[in-house]
């Protein structure tokens, strides 16, 4: 299935919001978990499942990732130690707009202007006060779609696709 462009937020309310971390983010996954269910969000568990000291974030961040861009989930919340880690992997796949945030005007703010649909959060750095703030700011949020915004995320899409053009090409000239 195709990466959702911006803006399409595909059903949003019917859809849970997926979760994933590593060890450095896997106690504040619960408390994330706490929170999006006192809210009433259904909630996707991408792991990890059981603490894991040795285990690498990628593992459970690119598949929290690709189900935002296929639209399996309605937004994605990620974590590990710092968040730095859980939003470069997260913004490897095409279609996800992962950021680490640490104040609530960038948590509704990184939705309205830049549509957002992955926010990264650092465990080892984020207290549960603000985290409850943070998460409900950024699934409050609804991108403006204002023309600004969306022009600008269509120069974002097109680094994507001519990543992904350059990478047919790539494969035809090893094939041939
Ligand atoms: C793991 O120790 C830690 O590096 C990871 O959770 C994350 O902070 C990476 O950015």
């Amino acid at each position: 299935m195709a990466a959702r462009a911006p803006g399409e937020d595909g059903n949003e309310a019917m859809k849970p919001i997926g979760i994933a971390a590593d060890h450095g983010g896997f106690a504040l996954k619960d408390e994330v978990i706490r929170v999006l269910e006192a809210e009433g969000y259904p909630v996707r568990d991408f792991g990890a499942h059981s603490l894991d000291v040795g285990d690498d974030y990628p593992d459970y961040i690119v598949p929290l990732a690709r189900a935002v861009s296929r639209g399996e989930v309605a937004r994605g919340i990620a974590i590990c130690g710092s968040g730095v880690g859980a939003s470069i992997a997260a913004n490897k796949v095409p279609g996800v707009r992962a950021a680490l945030v640490v104040d609530v005007f960038s948590a509704h703010q990184g939705v309205e202007d830049d549509d957002m649909n992955i926010l990264c959060l650092g465990g080892r750095v984020c207290g549960p006060a603000l985290l409850g703030d943070l998460v409900r700011a950024f699934l409050a949020a609804r991108f403006s779609g204002a023309e600004r915004h969306r022009r600008r995320l269509a120069k974002v899409a097109a680094l994507e696709n001519a990543a992904a053009a350059g990478r047919t090409a790539e494969n035809r000239e090893e094939k041939s």
